[in-house]
Formats: C-alpha cells, sequence, structure tokens
C-alpha cells in the first residue's frame, strides 16, 4: 500500500518530492507550542487503515523528536496500519560507543526510542563509523539511500578534471566509490581530532594535481572545521579554491561563513537537510529506497 506522506514542519519540499515520485497523497498535520512550550499536534487527515510515513530530517533532533513521536504515536492510535518515518539525516548517530567512563550510548537510545515508534525507517548514509550495519542498533527495517550516484551526476555536470579528496579516513568510503563514478583521482587527507572544534589536517603529495579543481567530499558538515581546515591547509599547497560537497548541510553555529571565509570555492549539499546549498536533489532516490523498505 502507497503510504500518506506527511511532512514535519520544515520538511515540505521532500516530502512534496517524495510524494510526488511514489504517485502518493501528502497528509495534513497541525502543529504548534503551547505557551508554555509544550507541543500541540494534530493529524488533519485520515488515516485509519492507511499506512502512513512521516518525512523528518532530524538536525537539531531534540527539539524535533518529541513532536514526531507525538505525532507518530497519534498515528497509530487513530488506527494507522503502518507507520514508517524517512529522517533524510539521522541524529544521533556519532556516541557510538563511551569513549569516558559514565556516557551515555546516546546512538544506541535514540535508536531503541524510533523503533519502538516506527515500523521501519529509511534514511539517508548514515553515519555507520564503529558500526556495520543500521541493523545493529535499530530493530526495525532500515532502508539506506546512498547519496553518491547523484553527487556523481552533479559532478560530472559542474566540474571539470575533478580531483576528489576526502578529509579523513572515514571519508574514503564516499570519496572512493564518486571517483569510480566520474572516472577522476581521489586522495585522502590525514586528520586528527582534539575537540569539537578543533581538528588538524595534513595534506600530503598534492602537488602534482594542481591543474585539477580539487572537490572535498564528507558526509556530514557540523562544526565545519574539518572543511575549513582542509581548505586552508589544501590552499596552502597551491591548489585552486576547493569546491566543498557535504551530504548532510548541518552548518552548526557560522559554520557556512566560516568555510566562505577560509576560500572555499562553491558550496553544495543535497536536499537532507533544507539548506541554501541544496543543490543535489535525493528525493527520487529516498522515494526509491522507501519503496524497496516499506513496499515489500
Ligand atoms: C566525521 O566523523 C564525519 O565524517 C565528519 O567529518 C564530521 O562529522 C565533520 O564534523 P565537523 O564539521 O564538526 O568538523
Amino acid at each position: 500500500m502507497t503510504p500518506q506522506v506527511f511532512a514535519m514542519p520544515g520538511n515540505e519540499a521532500l516530502a512534496k518530492g517524495l510524494a510526488t515520485a511514489l504517485g502518493a497523497d501528502t497528509g495534513a498535520l497541525a502543529m504548534r507550542h503551547f505557551p508554555d512550550g509544550e507541543t500541540y499536534v494534530r493529524l488533519d487527515s485520515a488515516v485509519a487503515s492507511q499506512d502512513v510515513v512521516f518525512v523528518c530530517s532530524l538536525h537539531r533532533p531534540d527539539d524535533k523528536t518529541l513532536p514526531l513521536l507525538f505525532a507518530a504515536d497519534a498515528a497509530r492510535d487513530l488506527g494507522a496500519r503502518r507507520v514508517g518515518l524517512v529522517a533524510p539525516y539521522l541524529a544521533y548517530m556519532r556516541q557510538d560507543r563511551r569513549f569516558q567512563p559514565g556516557e551515555a550510548i546516546s546512538s544506541v537510545t535514540f535508536a531503541r526510542m524510533l523503533s519502538r515508534a516506527f515500523d521501519w525507517m529509511v534514511t539517508v548514509d548514515p553515519h555507520l563509523h564503529r558500526r556495520t550495519s543500521m541493523a545493529e542498533i535499530y530493530s526495525v527495517p532500515v532502508g539506506v539511500c546512498h547519496a553518491a550516484p547523484n553527487i556523481s551526476s552533479w559532478i560530472k555536470d559542474n566540474v571539470v578534471r575533478p580531483l576528489l579528496i576526502g578529509p579523513d579516513s572515514e571519508s574514503e568510503q564516499w570519496v572512493r566509490t564518486v571517483a569510480q563514478d566520474v572516472n577522476a583521482p581521489f586522495t585522502v587527507l590525514e586528520k586528527t581530532r582534539r575537540g569539537d572544534r578543533d581538528v588538524e589536517i595534513i595534506v600530503r603529495n598534492i602537488e602534482h594535481w594542481r591543474q585539477h579543481q580539487p572537490v572535498l567530499i564528507d558526509d556530514i558538515i557540523s562544526s565545519g572545521r574539518t572543511m575549513e581546515v582542509a581548505v586552508k591547509q589544501l590552499l596552502a599547497h597551491g591548489v585552486p579554491p576547493p569546491t566543498i560537497v557535504g551530504v548532510h548541510a548541518v552548518f552548526a553555529e557560522d559554520a557556512y561563513s566560516r568555510l566562505l571565509a577560509a576560500g572555499a570555492g562553491r558550496i553544495v549539499s543535497t536536499n537532507t537537510i533544507p539548506h541554501a546549498s541544496n543543490e543535489i536533489d535525493l528525493s527520487i532516490a529516498v522515494a526509491h529506497s522507501l519503496s524497496e523498505t516499506a513496499l515489500t
């Protein structure tokens, strides 16, 4: 059954794109805050006996998660057959172990919470670092959509003689795939993270690529420090202003302006998180993952 698509506030554009790609109806939902800050949610479309999906990108997740859980629970209570979640950006994937004694392993707790609320989920390039699959922490089916094919298409259309660059070893998975797709060379930088906003990056053997257009690719641009330091180091090695491609445009605090100030060239992202830099539309790719996850 094709699910009825509900956009949580701020997710209307992607929800509309998904509904169009699926040939699905969109549902109406109202949400507001009471004077004391508590959240009011109302589903204005009938959901009894229907499959429904909520679209909610989970950047800055603490404000979004509780309203999302209220909406999902309301749908179930109103008789929905199955309740799914499309979270193009899935939060709380990075604290995946106890680095210091006493720390909460938030990725596990968050996964448990969402797995109780939804029958299935779809996300885009979740930050699986020390985990190998979503099934290690999520107990419901999770469809994983990859942004790499769309990033490759964008690079083919927009960059002449690209040199793809991963700012750290984790980014090699995306950079290698995209490099193969676009038939371009790639290299990976050496990053050491010393704190939330403190990273060191070493660039090696870049000199012979000076005639290429550097394209930095990473999954998450959060504080932006990784990309900022990478841009500065690359410029110091005499390459042209790097193009930056991020899957998830979190851009916390002043990250975007810092990147521009650091000397980045073009900055683009996918539309997993609404942002002015969204030039790579994943609606069709996400709709495809949804079909595979929810309609089978
Ligand atoms: C590393 O774990 C991720 O792939 C990104 O490199 C990281 O999340 C970027 O964070 P920030 O923008 O805060 O340096």
